[in-house]
C-alpha cells in the first residue's frame, strides 16, 4: 500500500505535511502535492498534519485515479521537504467541489 494526496489538496497546498515525512517523498506541482508511492513507507504520520484531510491510504475505495496521478507526477515534479507559506487564497478553496476538473495543473511547483 501507500498513502496518496487527493483532490482536497488542490489550491489549498498548506504544506504542513512535508516536514514530517521521514523519507521526504512529497513532490510539488503548481497547485497540489503528490506522494511517490514507491518511496512512501506507509508510516501515516503525515495524515493528521493536513488541515483538509487530503492524505488517504490507497486501501480506501475509489482512490485508484489518485494513486495513478500521484505515481505519474511524483516522477515529473520536484521534491519538497520544507514547509513554506500556503497560497494566500488557500482558505477560499477548502471544501470546494470538482477541484480537479476546475483547477488541476500538470505544471511543476518550485520544490526545494
Ligand atoms: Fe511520508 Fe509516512 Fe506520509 Fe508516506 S505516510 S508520505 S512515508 S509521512
Ligand atoms: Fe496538501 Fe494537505 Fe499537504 S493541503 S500540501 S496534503 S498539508
Amino acid at each position: 500500500m501507500t498513502y496518496v494526496v487527493t483532490e482536497d489538496c488542490i489550491r489549498c497546498k498548506y504544506l504542513d505535511c512535508v516536514e514530517v515525512c521521514p523519507v521526504d517523498c512529497f513532490y510539488e506541482g503548481e497547485v497540489m502535492l503528490v506522494i511517490h508511492p514507491d518511496e512512501c513507507i506507509d508510516c501515516g504520520v503525515c495524515v493528521p498534519e493536513c488541515p483538509v484531510d487530503a492524505i488517504k491510504a490507497d486501501t480506501e475505495s475509489g482512490l485508484e485515479k489518485w494513486l495513478e496521478l500521484n505515481a505519474e507526477y511524483a516522477s515529473r515534479w520536484p521534491n519538497i521537504t520544507i514547509n513554506r507559506d500556503a497560497p494566500p487564497d488557500a482558505d477560499e478553496y477548502v471544501g470546494v467541489k470538482e477541484k480537479y476538473q476546475k483547477f488541476f495543473s500538470d505544471k511543476p511547483g518550485e520544490g526545494d
